[in-house]
């Protein structure tokens, strides 16, 4: 494995009711507070009067940003930055998805910065200072909630870009399985895939002598293959809900990664892919990741052996690595459209005349991706298969 320093500042607090342990938490802050929320998902399911009345209880003035976007926008990001700035803002509480908490982060950041946020960002700038930031969250899926990662579209320019620093983890989030039982079953169908994704994209790393961490990421995503399709089926029951958001947050703050860098290509062609067409994060990871892997198959046949054996449950007799790890990769796929993620690109009517766009902003950075490194033919490649 190689040699790793291990951070994450975040405090997590989990569980059924923990939310109204919020108004504890805010004592420590500035009560100067700009409450960010989402589409007003929050408001039809009643946790926006919860948050109200703890921030209330707390002796917090509230501004407010709403309205943040799936694939939240640059235009947001600045809406918040300005409102911070206009009301001499102390502290931001999050209440959402991912992209609720990406742009907190990044209006976190910008608040206490001079320039543009986007150059930021775009690691043009080095940020120095940043607001501190809570969460609760609503939808498992993305670990923005333990993690410092940020992904802000630019849609002017067609950008989707991910980014992140030492001022970007959250002080602390507040992970109340209550909260995403509301999530519909499309967006939790896109949860489960998402946090896989952020799995496998752990698991294919170029590092030798990983035991603990394979099993790990494996142990994730049994218990996320075992829970999904029950959740699916019964999208109240608190158990299974639990089980998903904890699976979400172990995939992606850094636990899987120690030891070990991952690939992350995919991540970079599926951002490529929403910057041109606003999809859905996971769904464009549903059509993306089984191709890949297919493409990746020959780096190391028998570490896809092995997942396809341990996690998919492939019987290896008698077959070569190659084929058990094709195997796999097919029951990964069946397993995902069983959920009701899309398949192919054609489900969002994307073309064969966007694919050189999205390989261009792909590859806009040079090579990509740590396991299989990818250049534009490669890019081009993986999304005519996908179409
Ligand atoms: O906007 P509202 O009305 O809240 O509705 C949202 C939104 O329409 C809805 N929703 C959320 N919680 C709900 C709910 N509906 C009912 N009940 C609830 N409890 O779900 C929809 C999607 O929300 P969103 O926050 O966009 O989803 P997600 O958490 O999947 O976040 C996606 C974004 O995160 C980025 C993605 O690229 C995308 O922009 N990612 C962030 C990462 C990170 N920070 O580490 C890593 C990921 O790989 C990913 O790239
Ligand atoms: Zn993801």
């Amino acid at each position: 494995m190689d040699a790793f320093t291990f951070y994450n500042p975040t405090k997590l607090i989990f569980g059924q009711g923990k939310t109204e342990l919020l108004a504890d938490e805010l004592v420590v802050y500035d009560r100067n507070v700009l409450l960010v929320y989402g589409g007003g998902s929050i408001k039809k399911n009643g946790l926006y009067d919860k948050v109200t009345q703890q921030l209330e209880q707390a002796g917090c003035t509230v501004t407010e940003l709403s309205g943040v976007e799936p694939n939240p926008r640059l235009t947001t990001v600045q809406k918040g930055i300005d409102l911070c700035r206009e009301n001499n803002i102390g502290f931001i509480m999050a209440v959402g998805g991912g992209s609720v908490i990406d742009a907190t982060k990044a209006i976190a950041v910008g608040a206490r910065y001079d320039g543009e946020i986007w150059d930021i960002i775009t690691k043009k700038e080095t940020p120095e200072d940043a607001l501190p930031f809570g969460t609760i969250l609503t939808l498992a899926a993305t670990g923005s909630e333990m993690n410092s990662g940020s992904v802000i579209t630019n849609w002017e320019t067609h950008q989707k870009v991910g980014w992140g620093c030492v001022f970007t983890f959250p002080n602390f989030s507040i992970l109340d399985p209550v909260n995403t039982t509301s999530v519909p079953k499309d967006q939790t169908t896109y949860g489960i895939v998402d946090m896989m994704s952020h799995v496998l994209e752990a698991y294919f790393h170029p590092a030798e002598n990983t035991p603990l961490q394979d099993r790990i990421c494996e142990s994730i995503l049994q218990t996320v293959m075992e829970v999904g399709p029950e959740l699916i089926d019964d999208l109240e029951n608190l158990d299974h809900r639990e089980t998903i958001l904890y699976s979400g947050t172990m995939a992606l703050n850094g636990i899987t990664q120690m030891g070990a860098r991952g690939d992350w290509g995919t991540h970079n062609l599926e951002h490529a892919v929403s910057a041109i067409s606003d999809i859905p994060h996971a769904g464009g990871l549903a059509i993306l990741f089984p191709h890949w892997m297919r493409h990746s198959v020959d780096i190391n046949p028998a570490r896809g052996a092995q997942l396809a054996e341990r996690v998919f449950g492939v019987d290896r007799t008698g077959k070569e690595d190659r084929d058990v790890a094709l195997e796999g990769i097919d029951r990964l796929s069946a397993f995902w459209t069983s959920l009701g993620a899309p398949s192919k690109l054609a489900d969002y009517n994307i073309g064969e005349e966007q694919l050189d766009q999205i390989a261009d902003i792909a590859s806009a950075n040079g090579i990509f991706g740590n396991y299989n490194k990818l250049g534009k033919p490669e890019a081009l490649e993986i999304l005519k298969d996908s179409l």
